[in-house]
């Protein structure tokens, strides 16, 4: 049980459960009390995941999702509603990385896959979610990831970083569009987190995984867990004043 936040009685449905953040985030509302939906393409990834948190007694549903199919996406939203009977708070997690290529090296389909997976897939989870809300009443509190990418510019990650800055400007908007129903909506931006991502994204980086220590300034890479604490936060009735923000979780790298 996370002490920190008491999550009982409410629904969360987490994207991108099936590694990384995105499970230790699940985890994380689990041991606060909450009942978690985990959507992710990886089957494999999401029975993990499921049988950790059953592991804590958590209630769970899984569902093999992709975010960048409108179909899939309602339907997954539609089962965790039939299953729990509401939809609470939501974390908007999956994505995929970009290979380090410059501007002018990237490929149209990479342009399209990168943006396709984590920004219209946001927005695509993020409306069903939404809209559910909408209807249930009560309002609703949405985390969605950008990244320090989505802040600031990083060499050989021009489509990476177009979409996490997206995310950013499709929170705030979003945010606005429904404070007055009581649905919050805010970005979460992690530094370097040491999850599968960065370990194959350390393979093909110039400086290896040495090179992205180098780069936080705390000298070291974040724990998932640290991002999790942070979505919880968001989520929690104590950021009930915060919506429309992109929190900086990254050992001061944009600092
Ligand atoms: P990860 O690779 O460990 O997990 C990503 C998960 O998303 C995987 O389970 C994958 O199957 C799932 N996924 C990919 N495409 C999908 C799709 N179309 N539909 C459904 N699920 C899909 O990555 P990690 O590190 O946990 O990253 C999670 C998010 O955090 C990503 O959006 C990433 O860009 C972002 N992020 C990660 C940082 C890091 O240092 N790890 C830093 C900043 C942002």
């Amino acid at each position: 049980m996370n002490t920190t936040y008491d999550f009982t009685g409410r629904v969360a449905f987490v994207t991108g459960a099936a590694s990384g953040l995105g499970r230790a985030t699940a985890l994380a509302f689990a041991r606060a009390g909450a009942q978690v939906a985990l959507a992710d393409l990886s089957t494999d990834g999401l029975t993990e995941t499921a049988r950790l948190i059953s592991a804590d007694d958590g209630q769970v549903l899984t569902l093999t999702c992709d975010v960048t199919s409108e179909d899939d996406v309602r339907a997954a939203v539609d089962r965790t509603v039939e299953r729990f009977g509401r939809l609470d708070v939501a974390f908007n997690n999956a994505g995929i990385e970009q290979p380090v290529q410059s501007a002018a090296d990237t490929a149209k389909d990479d342009w399209d896959r990168i943006l396709g997976v984590s920004l219209t897939g946001v927005f695509l989870c993020a409306r069903a979610q939404i809209r559910q809300m909408l209807a249930q009443g009560g309002g609703g509190a949405i985390v969605n990831v950008s990244s320090g990418a989505g802040v600031k510019g990083f060499r050989g990650q021009a489509a990476y970083a177009a979409a996490k800055h997206g995310v950013i400007g499709f929170t705030r908007s979003a945010a606005l569009d429904h404070a007055a129903a009581g649905i919050r909506v805010n970005a979460v931006c992690p530094g370097i987190i040491d999850t599968e991502m960065i370990r194959r994204f350390g393979d093909t980086h110039p400086g290896g995984r040495a090179g992205l220590i180098a780069d936080e300034p705390v000298g070291r890479l974040g724990k998932p867990g640290e991002i999790a604490s942070a979505v919880l936060w968001l989520c929690s009735d104590d950021a009930a004043f915060t919506t429309g923000t992109a929190l900086v979780v990254d050992g001061g790298q944009t600092a």
